[in-house]
């Protein structure tokens, strides 16, 4: 693909996802782009971008995106962050709150909020309080997957055996053995696609704690802002912001106050 279209593939990725893309990138958003364009049957990327500006349904850019954003994720990544979660629902119970609301803000194929609801119900231990997770990401592809909630058993390498026994129901398929998340998990998740790029966004009541983790790394500094100002005011007072260990807000001004490395708090 010629410079010049790619500019063009990097402009609309950027309004339409706030992902910035820089020189680096073009073999990789060539290769992304050849496996859309296989899909639909066009040869060159010169024609692709012609499709994708004509196309008049818009259903394309949602596509686009979907190749264009990567979606690497695990069960209980940086398992600090569940620790701190699991501490936090336990003392908040344990004072009588009884209406828990997470935002997994960037969900991709679902590993992200099923930890989280495995930890929240985990700590609950069955007493009776309101939990809910809301799960979103721009990837429609890696939504439904999340959706799905169906793993390999090489994808469930980083969940405790207890939690694998108590939140999977293990089956035989194609000779694979493959987990489904359990419907007590899903009962607690709402999944939704959200471009973290085009606040303000619609959510109405005030959240606890806001995962925001491996995905400010593709933003510049304006999109980052806006998205952190945007989590400060759907945060409760003392609520809090988790990011990814390695995506600090140093170049970001917020009232968030740094706990610890990744570990924002409203104050
Ligand atoms: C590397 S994954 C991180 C997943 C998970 N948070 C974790 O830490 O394992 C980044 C996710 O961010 C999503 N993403 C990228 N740009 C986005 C945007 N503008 N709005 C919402 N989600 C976006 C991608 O689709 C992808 O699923």
């Amino acid at each position: 693909m010629d410079h010049q279209t790619f500019n063009t593939f990097r402009e609309i990725v950027y309004v339409n996802s706030g992902i910035a893309l820089n020189d680096t990138k073009e073999a990789m958003v060539s290769a992304r782009i050849a496996k859309r364009m296989r899909a639909i049957g066009i040869e060159t990327h010169e024609q692709y971008l012609q499709f994708l500006l004509q196309e008049e349904s818009g259903n394309e850019i949602t596509h686009f995106l979907d190749v264009i954003s990567t979606n690497v994720t695990s069960f209980f990544r940086e398992p600090s962050h569940f620790e701190f979660l699991a501490k936090n629902v336990e003392n908040w119970i344990a004072k009588g709150k009884d209406r828990i609301r997470i935002w997994c803000a960037a969900a991709s194929t679902g590993e992200e909020p099923y930890s989280i609801a495995m930890t929240l119900l985990d700590a609950a231990g069955g007493r009776n309080v309101d939990m809910r997770i809301l799960a979103t990401d721009i990837s429609t592809s890696a939504l439904s997957r999340a959706k799905k909630g169906m793993y390999s058993s090489s994808a469930l390498e980083g969940v405790p055996e207890l939690y694998k026994r108590r939140f999977f129901v293990r089956q035989k398929q194609n000779n694979e053995i493959v987990y489904t998340v359990a419907d007590v998990l899903k009962n607690i998740i709402v999944f939704r696609r959200l471009n973290l790029s085009k606040p303000p966004f619609p959510m109405t009541g005030r959240l606890d704690i806001v995962f925001c983790r491996n995905v400010m790394i593709y933003f510049d500094n304006s999109v980052r802002s806006r998205l952190v100002n945007e989590i400060h005011r759907l945060l409760v007072p003392s609520g809090y912001l988790l990011t990814g260990h390695a995506e600090g807000l140093t170049s970001v001004k917020t009232e968030l106050r740094c706990l610890e490395p990744s570990i924002y708090q409203k104050q």
